[in-house]
């Protein structure tokens, strides 16, 4: 993998944006980075979080409905974002957290469709309270583990780019299972058409080499590259003030 810290050029493989000067990134990394413990070869599974079962729940009464909010729970959602989302170029996105990400892209390409996959409910909200306040009727919120939701929304091979930014590192071993791996890798691989880009970030270095190798390992996806000019995420905004390194790797889908 080759490193690029440019703000212009083409990210190959996997690359460094530049901390913000003046920070001491070593220093950061040493009070908040934990060590990243790698669970390979240990027993822990990719685990579904909140379980098979929320795939089966309806939107709690006290939440209001938003019409470009899927529950997996309620079909008629499904069949509508299925619709909605046949229409133009498919971009998705895995842990949308509050949505800025994905509503910057939105903003972008409005030709495409964009589909965020939140496990928090509120988030997907958010997201979407957002996408109304910003103008984009091209975006729809999913919730639930992207492992679930994807198969279950997504026609195969008819995404053609794919995001995982700053995945949460589930530092503790009982939480490992969370991370995401070859199933996530899988599911991903299933929904992108080929040649499909995916695009992963993260500040935990080993967590991303991780992520790259499971995917890699599923035999679905080959080296790529993109370009770095994309919407930030809010933890990407977080990092770069606080002078923290982040990583970047992207795959094409075989
Ligand atoms: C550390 S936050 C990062 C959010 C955002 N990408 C950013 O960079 O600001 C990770 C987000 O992913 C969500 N998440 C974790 N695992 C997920 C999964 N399997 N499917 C969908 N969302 C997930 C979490 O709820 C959380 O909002």
């Amino acid at each position: 993998m080759t490193t690029d810290d440019s703000q212009d050029k083409p990210c190959l493989g996997a690359c460094v944006s530049s901390p913000v000067a003046g920070r001491n990134p070593g220093e950061y990394a040493e009070r908040f980075l934990k060590d990243f413990r790698g669970y390979k070869g240990c027993g822990v599974g990719e685990s579904i979080i909140g379980g098979h079962v929320r795939a089966t729940l309806s939107l709690p009464s006290r939440i209001p409905s938003h019409p470009h909010l899927v529950i997996p729970g309620e079909p008629a959602t499904v069949e509508a974002a299925r619709l909605g989302l046949a229409e133009g170029p498919l971009i998705l996105e895995v842990g949308s957290g509050l949505g800025r990400f994905i509503n910057g892209m939105a903003a972008k390409r409005p030709d495409a469709r964009l589909m965020g996959c939140e496990t928090r409910l509120g988030f997907c909200i958010k997201g979407l309270r957002r996408a109304d306040h910003e103008g984009h009727s091209n975006l729809w919120m999913a919730w639930g583990d992207a492992r679930v939701t994807i198969p279950q929304i997504v026609p195969p091979a008819t995404a053609a780019e794919a995001y995982l930014l700053y995945p949460d590192p589930w530092w503790k071993r009982k939480h490992a299972g969370r991370r995401h791996g070859s199933v996530m890798g899988t599911v991903l691989a299933n929904a992108l058409r080929p040649g499909g880009l995916l695009v992963l970030k993260s500040d935990v270095e080993p967590y991303l080499n991780t992520m790259v190798e499971a995917f890699t390992e599923t035999g679905r996806y080959d080296a790529g590259w993109c370009t770095s000019d994309m919407p930030m995420t809010d933890r990407e905004i977080r990092l770069l003030s606080a002078g923290t390194k982040t990583f970047t790797a992207a795959l094409f889908r075989r």
